[in-house]
């Protein structure tokens, strides 16, 4: 495996590579790497070529967010990357990245003004500015992406849809814990309490998600469920508790055909996010 720091590098390696027909896998980390991120390098192996980058991207993070505190161990990301089978591990610095004080700025106006886009706005602005370089630098046939994340995969789609990218999305399953909590990079700094109580937040989606098995069809009586284990089981506090459309991310009346049931709860030093995609009757 390579490590390679400078964008034009990439670029140029990315270049050759297209030249040759060779198809490219993409997966783009802010690092800290777990099973979830290792899951998705596997999934690329499917290309000839799998790239994978590595940078916390500031201009994704809020004013009182934490991409200081984020956690970080670039030299235990590149062991791990490079036993996952990553060939080229793109390691920027923020002034490779963004040299200058941005002259074009990206926004997403749909399906951001809920969940997470509701709590962190502008967050998912910054996500597609970066996506969209390391996309013109990687070009990739293939990008893999977390459904952890559902929300980012719906954002991602569109930018890709939108803007005509020659790639395509590829959303891999939430790697979890062996009690369910989902794997992120910020578990870490969960207490010992926290990250016992965290579980719930996975178990209280299965109890919404047991709710529409049996054909409840009301969305508010699935997230008073939800709300109410988490609230009875757990110190973190209620971001939001949501059921949407997926991926159109709306509001809905009735739960029926494919609907996301969405959770984020804040811990004294780590905010948590989980989320069920169900197919309803
Ligand atoms: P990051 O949080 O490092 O996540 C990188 C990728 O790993 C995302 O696609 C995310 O959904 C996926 N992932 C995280 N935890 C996972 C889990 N438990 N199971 C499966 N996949 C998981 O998401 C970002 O970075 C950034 O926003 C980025 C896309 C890199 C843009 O800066």
């Amino acid at each position: 495996m390579k490590v390679i720091r400078k964008a034009k590098e990439i670029q140029d390696i990315a270049t050759q590579f297209k030249k040759q027909n060779k198809s490219i896998g993409f997966v783009p980390t802010m690092g800290y790497l777990h099973e979830g991120h290792i899951s998705l390098i596997k999934a690329a192996r499917e290309n000839d070529i799998v790239i994978a980058s590595i940078f916390v991207n500031p201009l994704q993070f809020g004013p009182n967010e934490d991409y200081e505190a984020y956690p970080r161990d670039e030299e235990r990301d590149i062991a791990k990357a490079k036993e996952a089978g990553v060939d080229y591990l793109f390691v920027p610095e923020v002034t490779d990245m963004y040299p200058n004080e941005p002259m074009v700025s990206m926004k997403i106006t749909d399906r951001v003004d809920v969940l997470c886009g509701r709590s962190r706005p502008g967050h998912f602005d910054g996500v597609i500015t970066v996506l969209t370089k390391l996309f013109h630098l990687v070009q990739p046939d293939r990008t893999y992406f977390g459904k952890k994340d559902a929300q980012q995969v719906a954002v991602v789609d569109a930018l890709i849809t939108e803007l005509n990218f020659p790639v395509e999305l590829v959303s891999v399953p939430t790697v979890r814990e062996e009690d369910g909590l989902a794997k992120s990079s910020r578990n870490v700094r969960l207490t010992k309490e926290e990250r016992a109580n965290a579980v719930h937040l996975y178990q209280a989606l299965r109890e919404g998600n047991k709710l529409v098995v049996n054909g409840e069809k009301d969305p508010s009586v699935v997230i008073s469920k939800v709300k109410h284990h988490i609230e009875h089981h757990s110190s973190g506090e209620i971001d939001y508790v949501e059921v949407l459309s997926y991926p159109a991310l709306k509001y809905i009346q009735t739960i029926k055909g494919r609907v996301i049931l969405a959770v984020a709860v804040q811990f004294k030093n780590a905010r948590l996010i989980d989320n069920l995609i169900i197919e309803a009757e």
